[in-house]
């Protein structure tokens, strides 16, 4: 995984909603590999803004076929690069852009027959929109069922592309809007998408026991909430997939692959980065380990230092860590040893970390 920045000017940038755009990057056609994506990934981007170098992660929200490389950045209150992004930037302008990371898809086979359903919220969408392009382009014999929650009908995001995708797909592509503060006409779909939705909806629109995968995304209460109802209503946990913005207001302890540790000591440290070992004191005034490494003068990837982009992924090679949060992990990584480095504390007085392996 290339961990490394491009700087990539900006070929279209559209108002998706009063506040939220979608920005398409130009790719050289030297980078045109590199930049290949699975639907569902994201993008880190750097920029600095006000003097300020900020790094935002962003899901890409075009189908795989389409040729194209987008994002959508949906400002939020006081958020200093999202608004930058929806009230500043211009086309031509350029950002630094790490090649596309993450998780959050399934693989797709052109002889699957395949039920797929996404709950997604506000700028949720994004990564839910690229899965959903692309499954239907790819698996011609899948449908698709999204509910999509949001304030009301001025704030959905790609409402006219999602009304075109209907209409091609008629009979394998359901979308049902869910606004909180404007009605449709039925109490089925109005109010906030959470549990007791989910709920009735796996009562009349889907039996969850046959829903091949399930993609969550959107504020962290819809998520949880959602996942758990799912669970409790039938669907296997393994296939109900999300992706975390962010842990604002989350449950430290929520991932049970994550511990909490209050009792960090000193630790000697070495972290190997593209070959070359780096040696540090860690001492025990609670930095995590990415943020005491960097304070020694290392360089090392990071982008949310929210444990959910896993930008920061690196591999335990001696000792031993406790992090935080670990939304950014699969279980089989944390088995192999990988931990969130914005996140990690040494357990053990020696630890040796390699962004290589
Ligand atoms: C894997 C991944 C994919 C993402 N994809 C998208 C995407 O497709 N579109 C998109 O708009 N954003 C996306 N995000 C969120 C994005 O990276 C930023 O966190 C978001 O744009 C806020 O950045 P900011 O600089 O404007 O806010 P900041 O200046 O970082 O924060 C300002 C305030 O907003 C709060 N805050 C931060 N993030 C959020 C949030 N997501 N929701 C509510 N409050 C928040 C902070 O706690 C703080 O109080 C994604 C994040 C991750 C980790
Ligand atoms: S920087 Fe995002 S998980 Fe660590």
């Amino acid at each position: 995984m290339s961990t490394k920045y491009y700087p990539l000017h900006i070929r279209d940038l559209r108002r998706e909603t009063p506040d939220t755009v979608s920005v398409a990057f130009d790719v050289p056609l030297e980078l045109r590999d590199t930049f290949r994506f699975t639907q569902g990934q994201h993008l880190n981007v750097r920029a600095v803004v006000d003097g300020q170098e900020v790094r935002r992660s962003y899901s890409i929200c075009s189908g795989t076929h389409e040729g194209d490389l987008r994002v959508a950045v949906k400002k939020v209150e006081g958020g200093l690069f999202s608004t930058y992004a929806v009230e500043r930037l211009r086309t031509g302008d350029t950002l630094e852009v790490m090649p596309p990371q993450g998780h959050f898809y399934t693989d797709l086979k052109p002889s699957n027959r395949h039920l797929y359903v996404a709950f997604a919220a506000g700028s949720g969408i994004t990564p839910v929109i690229s899965i959903l392009k692309t499954s239907l382009v790819q698996e011609p014999n899948s449908r698709f069922l999204l509910f999509y929650g949001n304030r009301g009908f001025d704030h959905i995001i790609f409402r006219e592309q999602l009304e075109e995708l209907k209409n091609r797909y008629p009979d394998r592509l359901a979308v049902h809007h869910v606004l909180s503060r404007e009605s449709l006409g039925s109490e089925l779909f109005q109010g906030r998408l959470d549990g007791e939705k989910c709920r009735a909806y796996g009562r009349l629109l889907f039996q969850p026991a046959e829903v091949d995968a399930f993609f969550l995304c959107g504020p962290e209460e819809m998520i949880f909430d959602v996942k758990e109802t799912l669970e409790n209503i039938g669907a296997d946990s393994d296939k109900v997939h999300f992706e975390l913005f962010s842990t604002v207001g989350m449950p430290k302890t929520s991932n049970p692959a994550a511990t909490t540790r209050k009792d960090t000591f000193d630790a000697s440290v070495t972290v190997i980065q593209d070959g070359t070992r780096f040696d540090f004191q860690l001492t025990s005034d609670g930095s995590t380990l990415l943020d005491a490494a960097m304070r020694a003068g290392a360089d090392l990837p990071f982008s949310c230092k929210g444990g959910v982009c896993s930008t920061c992924k690196a591999k335990i090679l001696e000792g031993e860590a406790d992090m935080e949060v670990c939304y950014g992990l699969e279980p089989d990584e944390v088995a192999a040893g990988y931990v969130l480095t914005c996140q990690s504390h040494p357990k053990t007085k020696r630890l040796v970390v390699s962004f290589d392996a």
